[in-house]
């Protein structure tokens, strides 16, 4: 049986200044009427699963809680982190929730919580192709064709021959996390690579093991979190100071970067992890000169641009390719080449407190 993992802890500073560490992105609603934690539930709908299991930060309980219940959306637990440790640790305690009866070792599929995908039926076959690779031991990542040299993103290299069993899923002869430029443009140019979507599908038994050979300090610190761990309806709570002292990894240096049993399933999705405000604009509805204008905003002769507003009418006038953000306390005007420097903003604003 499938159990889907979502991963709801991440702080998008990025999409300041509407998201906030208090209400990050996965709390909003981007694109349509639900958030992107409600959409990650309901496209599901369509596979055989378990209800999901979430991972977050102990602030964000409440948030979480409240969403699901609106969605009427059932789950399997809400795992509360005390303080962020990265996504190896998060999957970890995920991982002992859910083989904690010693009965039980679903498959577990691991999905963000802040990501778009427009085409859910897509996404659903990639997972239906990469349960036939799991359940043989095999940990699947999910692969998107690259169309650029980003280096936020974990790059696979696939091998040429297709993994046996179910089509099409080829063995990982790489993964590389984060490369510098120069190596994301070797590897996109060779077309030899997907980028890493950030999704993987593996059975719970099966990750720990990878953690126990390549990060046993890191299994040890989530094992004794579990063991002294509380419930309280919901809520599951990993003992504090076990879990404090667990050091902070992502998932893809800890286990996907070592392991020799990884499988890349490809998927064409319409998927995209909104990472900056132009990748918003990217997968957003636009108007015939290419903008985007949500709320009251009016567009005069521009072109390219995302437009937003909370509260005051915005109008713009011979813009291109500008990014204006109207919230509650802020308003943000960017080139839409240089929005990855709200970081920098936020880091000032963050220093100031
Ligand atoms: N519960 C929990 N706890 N969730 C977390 C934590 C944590 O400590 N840290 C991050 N997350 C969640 C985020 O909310 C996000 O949904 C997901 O885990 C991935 O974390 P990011 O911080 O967004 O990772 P990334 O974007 O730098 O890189 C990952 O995703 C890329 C694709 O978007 C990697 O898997 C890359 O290889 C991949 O290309
Ligand atoms: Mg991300």
């Amino acid at each position: 049986m499938i159990l889907p993992v979502i991963m709801a802890g991440g702080s998008g500073s990025r999409l300041w200044p509407l998201s906030r560490r208090l209400y990050p992105k996965q709390f909003l609603p981007l694109l349509g009427e639900q958030t992107m934690l409600q959409e990650t539930c309901a496209r599901l709908a369509g596979l055989e699963h378990q209800p999901p299991l979430l991972v977050c930060g102990e602030d964000h309980r409440f948030m979480v809680a409240e969403q699901l219940r609106a969605a009427s959306q059932p789950n399997s637990g809400i795992i509360l982190e005390p303080a962020g440790r990265n996504t190896a640790p998060a999957l970890a305690l995920a991982a002992l929730h859910a083989t904690a009866s010693g009965k039980e070792d679903p498959l577990l599929l691991v999905l963000a919580a802040d990501h778009v995908i427009k085409e859910a039926r897509a996404f659903l076959d990639a997972v239906i192709t990469a349960r036939a690779q799991a359940e043989t031991g095999r940990l699947v990542t999910f692969g998107v064709v690259p169309t650029g040299p980003e280096t936020g993103y974990g790059y696979i290299r696939r091998a040429q021959a297709e993994a046996p069993g179910s089509q099409p899923a080829f063995a990982v002869d790489e993964f590389v996390e984060k490369p510098d430029l120069d190596t994301a443009e070797q590897y996109v140019a060779s077309g030899e690579f997907f980028w890493n979507s950030g999704m993987f599908l593996f059975r719970a038994s099966r990750y720990l093991q990878e953690l126990r050979t390549h990060r046993p300090d890191i299994l040890a610190s989530c094992e004794e979190a579990m063991t002294g761990s509380t419930v309280d309806a919901d809520f599951v709570r990993p003992a504090r100071g076990a879990f404090l002292a667990c050091p902070a990894e992502s998932i893809d240096y800890a286990v996907m970067e070592k392991t020799r049993d990884a499988v890349v399933v490809p998927m064409d999705c319409g998927w995209s992890d909104v990472g900056s405000w132009s990748a918003l604009w990217e997968v957003s509805d636009k108007d015939t000169q290419g903008n985007t204008a949500i709320g009251d905003v009016i567009l005069y002769d521009s072109r390219g641009c995302y437009v937003q507003s909370d509260r005051k009418l915005v109008a713009a006038i011979g813009l291109e390719d500008v990014v204006v953000v109207e919230s509650d306390d802020a308003i943000m005007v960017a080139t839409k080449d240089r929005v990855q420097d709200v970081k920098q903003v936020v880091e000032q604003l963050s220093a100031g407190n």
